[in-house]
């Protein structure tokens, strides 16, 4: 079987790539990924040599790139991780986020009819559902929860599940859609609430919580998305959609705190900031779906996840220092000058 992997340079994709690297090591793996900003290359460098591996730099909305790929290594399966994933960055410039989230993913699922799949996995999240109050909280997102987006993120990625939908439905294109919760774990991005606190608290940096910090988020460990991934790429119903989450809703303060705690530094450098624009106040996700049909359960606990995270980051300060740096971004022509 081989894989197409796009955006796998970034968290959750190279999670993914490694995931399926230990749990199906005789599948093919291509990763697709433009390497902006938030892509790292460094992330991916255990598999670069991995014969059952291969990097491809692309842009998913290039669409000749894209048939040329399909063209050339006949996947059986796409998982499209590929996308501008930061609600801030959407609000200070939506327009990439159009173009990737919504025309590169229509470039994908044309590629797919034109070149025949087995599967196309949409990556997708419960901010599609927008947000719940936070005086109800007998309420989750369902399957079934209207579509109600908040922030330029947020709507990209719903055109683009709607778009995934819409092919199984007007082409009969195999497909399925996962919308999970807020992830934490290795490699996140250090511009996410998770890194950027651990990173800054242990410079001893002011901690910038949006507002009050009552928002709450539903944490899912980063490999527990990945199994659930693989789950539904493998076992999943064609035109389905799962949620994907582990009922560990926190508030934001209360994230901010248990990093704090854990690394010895001072609740002082907590530092309440202008709150983000349209800010969502909680999110919470319902899993029976997934649960009930495949079986998944999430492995990790928050406050094991969380432990492991700041160890993760106590660790591997080499991995996030070169991206405060801005090092990683030179790894590409380093690693590929004269190839
Ligand atoms: P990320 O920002 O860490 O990584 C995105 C990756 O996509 C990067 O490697 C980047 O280089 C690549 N990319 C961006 N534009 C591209 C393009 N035009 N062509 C090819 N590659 C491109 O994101 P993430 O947090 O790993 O999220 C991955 C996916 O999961 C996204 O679709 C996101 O919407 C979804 N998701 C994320 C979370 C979360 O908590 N992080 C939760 C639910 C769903
Ligand atoms: P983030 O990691 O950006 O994920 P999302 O917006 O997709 O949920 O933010 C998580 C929460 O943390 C969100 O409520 C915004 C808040 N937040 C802060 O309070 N300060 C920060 O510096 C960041 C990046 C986020």
């Amino acid at each position: 079987m081989k894989l197409i992997v796009t955006g796998g340079a970034g968290f959750i994709g190279s999670n993914f790539v490694f995931y399926q690297r230990k749990h199906h090591p005789e599948d093919d793996i291509i990763c697709l990924d433009a390497l902006t900003y938030a892509g790292n290359l460094e992330t991916l460098e255990p598999v670069m040599n991995d014969p059952k591996f291969k990097f491809v730099k692309g842009d998913i909305a290039d669409r000749k790139l894209v048939y040329d790929l399909f063209e050339a290594e006949k996947p059986d399966y796409i998982v499209n991780f590929a996308a501008e994933s930061h609600v801030d960055r959407s609000i200070e410039n939506p327009e990439v986020f159009l173009r990737t989230n919504v025309m590169g993913t229509q470039v994908l699922l044309d590629a797919c009819r034109k070149y025949g799949i087995k599967r196309y996995h949409q990556v997708s999240t419960d901010e599609v559902y927008g947000d719940l109050p936070l005086d109800r909280p007998d309420l989750y997102f369902t399957e079934t929860t209207p579509i109600h987006t908040s922030s330029p993120y947020s709507a990209s990625k719903a055109a683009a599940d709607l778009l995934v939908l819409a092919y199984h439905r007007t082409f009969k294109l195999p497909v399925t859609v996962s919308r999970c919760s807020n992830n934490y774990g290795p490699y996140h991005f250090p511009e996410k609430l998770i890194p950027l606190m651990i990173s800054r608290a242990l410079a001893d940096e002011s901690l910038p919580v949006y507002g009050t910090g009552e928002n709450i988020r539903d944490w899912l460990y980063v490999e527990d998305h990945c199994a659930a991934i693989d789950l539904i790429l493998r076992k999943g119903t064609d035109g389905e959609v799962y949620n994907i989450g582990g009922h560990n809703e926190r508030t934001n303060l209360e994230v901010v705190k248990t990093i704090l705690r854990q690394l010895d530094k001072p609740e002082s450098l907590i530092t309440y900031v202008r709150d983000r624009p349209g800010h969502d106040m909680r999110y919470a996700i319902d899993p029976t779906k997934i649960h009930n049909e495949l079986g998944w359960l999430p492995a990790t606990k928050f406050d094991d996840g969380i432990r492991q995270t700041v160890e993760w980051y106590l660790s591997n300060r080499p991995w996030w220092e070169h991206i405060l740096a801005g090092e990683y971004q030179n790894y590409y022509e380093r690693m590929y000058a004269g190839r």
